[in-house]
This record gives C-alpha cells, sequence and structure tokens, in this order.
C-alpha cells in the first residue's frame, strides 16, 4: 500500500488529535520545586526572558515541530507563527522533506518566515537527510538552527517506514559540519538517554531536545495508522523527566530542550529549575487551535507564561538564571531510575 508523505501529514494531525495524554505521564510529578514563602519579589519584576540562538525569547518556549508539506495545513502554520511572535517564543516547522520534494508546497513552510520575520524559526528535517538537504531546509524558511529528528520507534511502527538505521550518527556529524546554524538533535517521544547524548556532542551536536515519553505517542498513533490499534508497545521510552535528567547529568551538558508531554506551567518550570533551557510543546497547543481556535491558543500560551510566572515568584527566582539555582526534590520512579542508573541527583534537592 503506498501512502503519500502528503496523507501521512494529515493522517498525524488527526490521530494526534485522537490520542489524548495526561499531564503528568512524562514523570513531572516526580520532580518538585520547593516553595518560598518569603519570596522578597514583586509579580511584575519576573522575568522569563532569555537570548537563544542570537535572539531574544520573551518566554523560554517551543512551539515544536508539527507540519508543513499539504496545502491543508498551511493555515496551521500560519496561526502558530502569529502566536510565536505575538508573544516572542520561538517555533519549528514539521519535517521539510516534502517542501525538498514538492516545490508546490513550499509555501506552507515559508508562511512561518514570512509571518515572523525576527522570530527564532528551527527548521526540520529527519537525521538522515544530507547536508544538501539540512542546507535547502535552512535556507527555505532563513531557519536560525535546524532540527534533525531521530524516530527509530516510530520508524519501525510504521509499514513503509525505515529499517536499517545505520551510518546516523556519522550523517548527523556531516550536517553539523556543513551547515551555517546551530544543529540540534530530537527525539519525538521515546527520549535519549545519556551515552547517546554524549556521542551526540562528540558528533559535534551542540543542542539536543530530549522529546521523553508521556506526551504525543507516535509509536501508538502508527499502530492506529496501520489499523494495529491492539498492538502492544514494543519499547519502552525514556519518560521526560528521566531523558532530562540523564541528559543534564553528563559532565559538560548540552544546551538542551525539555519537550513530550508538558502542557502545565508547573512542570514547565520545574524543567527549567533542573537546567532545560526552553521547553518544547506540540500536542498540546496544536489540539487547542484546531479543537478551539488560534485566539484560544493565545489565551492557553498567556496562561502558561502566567503561571510560569506566579511558580518563579513562589520559587523565589526573579529570572531564568535563578530559576536554575533553586532546590529541586526528585522522588518515586524517577529517582528510582536514577539510582539504578547511578545517576546523581540528590545535588539539586541541596542547592
Ligand atoms: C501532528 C504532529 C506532527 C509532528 N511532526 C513532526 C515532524 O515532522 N518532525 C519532528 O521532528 N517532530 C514532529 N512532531 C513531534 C513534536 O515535535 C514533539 O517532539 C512531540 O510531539 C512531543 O511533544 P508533545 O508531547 O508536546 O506533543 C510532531 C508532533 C505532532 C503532534
Amino acid at each position: 500500500m503506498y501512502i503519500s508523505r502528503e496523507q501521512r501529514k494529515l493522517d498525524h494531525i488527526r490521530l494526534a488529535l485522537q490520542t489524548a495524554w495526561n499531564p503528568g505521564m512524562n514523570g513531572f510529578r516526580d520532580i518538585s520545586l520547593v516553595y518560598e514563602a518569603l519570596p522578597e519579589l514583586s509579580l511584575d519584576e519576573i522575568d522569563p526572558s532569555l537570548s537563544l540562538f542570537k535572539k531574544k525569547l520573551q518566554a523560554p518556549l517551543l512551539i515544536n515541530a508539527i507540519t508543513g508539506g499539504h496545502p491543508k495545513v498551511k493555515a496551521i502554520n500560519l496561526s502558530l507563527a502569529r502566536t510565536a511572535r505575538r508573544y516572542g517564543i520561538a517555533m519549528a516547522v514539521g519535517s521539510q522533506r516534502a517542501g525538498l520534494d514538492n516545490p508546490q508546497v513550499r509555501d506552507t513552510y515559508t508562511i512561518a518566515r514570512e509571518e515572523n520575520p525576527d522570530g527564532l524559526l528551527f527548521a526540520n528535517l529527519s537525521a538522515t537527510a544530507t547536508p544538501e538537504m539540512a542546507l535547502a531546509a535552512i535556507e527555505m524558511i532563513d531557519a536560525d538552527a535546524i532540527q534533525l529528528h531521530l524516530n527509530t520507534a516510530q520508524e519501525l511502527a510504521m509499514p513503509e517506514g525505515d529499517r536499517d538505521f545505520r551510518g546516523i550518527s556519522d550523517n548527523i556529524k556531516k550536517v553539523v559540519k556543513a551547515s551555517p546554524v546551530p544543529v540540534i538533535v530530537k527525539e519525538v517521544g521515546s527520549g535519549l538517554r545519556y551515552e547517546t547524548a554524549r556521542r551526540l556532542l562528540r558528533a559535534g551536536v551542540s543542542c539536543l531536545d530530549i522529546g521523553g515519553s508521556g506526551g504525543t505517542d507516535f509509536v501508538r498513533i502508527e499502530h492506529l495508522r496501520a489499523d494495529h490499534a491492539h498492538a502492544s508497545p514494543e519499547v519502552r521510552g525514556l519518560t521526560s523527566a528521566v531523558s532530562l535528567l540523564e541528559v543534564l547529568s553528563l559532565n559538560l551538558p548540552p544546551l538542551v530542550i525539555a519537550s513530550g508531554g508538558f502542557s502545565e506551567p508547573l512542570e514547565i518550570a520545574a524543567a527549567l529549575a533542573l537546567g532545560a533551557k526552553i521547553v518544547g510543546i506540540a500536542g498540546h497547543p496544536l489540539r487547542v487551535l484546531i479543537e478551539q481556535s488560534e485566539e484560544a491558543l493565545n489565551q492557553w500560551i498567556e496562561h502558561l507564561i502566567a503561571g510560569l510566572r506566579r511558580t518563579m515568584l513562589m520559587s523565589g527566582a526573579r529570572t531564568l538564571e535563578d530559576l536554575a539555582l533553586k532546590p529541586v526534590v526528585i522522588t518515586g520512579r524517577t529517582a528510582e531510575w536514577l539510582r539504578t542508573r547511578d545517576i546523581p541527583y540528590e545535588h539539586y534537592a541541596r542547592r
């Protein structure tokens, strides 16, 4: 059965909306900021802005890679880009392979740059893409960085997916060498472990998006798409909490984007306190946009940022740098995992 890449884009959106997930499945119920009853701060002075890849963000959020490549999804990227611009947050377009192959759908990606000329915008391709493809994807949207996605579990669940995963590290090295902008390697929902992160750093990658489990579940989505609705899981990915802590445990940790199942200010604040630079959100904003409206998406982003600022105040943090020095307690399954893997974590509680 041949299914075009364009059709797959629409299936992914439809099935992502069907397969809801609940907050907390990403392990962040195990991560607690420690309340500060005497913060000596005014809410007005709480500042969640930061600089990243030479651009200023008003809040540490990324609307992560979702779509592009079908005429019907141009409106989605338009809305996401408008929201990113309005709130000064970062955005990534979905995999640009379709736009490289078919010039007729290029505008479904370029709209994101047209709508937000000065914003922080990431290109996106598979980590199997050639350096030439990466350069073309960067140029297509004048990208500030490029995301290369790793999605072994998803490919294996797709009847038409890849089966040979050899040579990808070498390929990433070549793309890093050729790229005029930073290269971000991201998972899409199964997480990165520290050994993988170390290999990616050695390959020259400077930024990792952990893409942990507990949010949008692409293995399940592919099983549904292939009519294997009853397929049982064949892998247990790393939760976002575990993956973030694994990657940050490296001696020289990279710039880390936390993603996978984030939809609440408290979890976002906890990821930032542990050491994530920004937090990526995909399934939830997509749901709000499609099931409600762009206005509802804007209100939700406002709610996230306002909640983050209140949480920062209640942790005694005026800035994101302050937040990253505040005590964080790690308990439950996440702590047990880290102990079993010999990854130190108690120091976060004693800051
Ligand atoms: C409909 C949909 C399409 C996606 N397409 C891409 C893609 O093309 N490239 C990519 O790297 N990630 C893609 N993702 C994955 C997201 O960028 C993100 O890593 C993942 O959804 C986990 O975040 P979440 O739990 O907040 O949804 C997609 C996600 C959704 C919901």
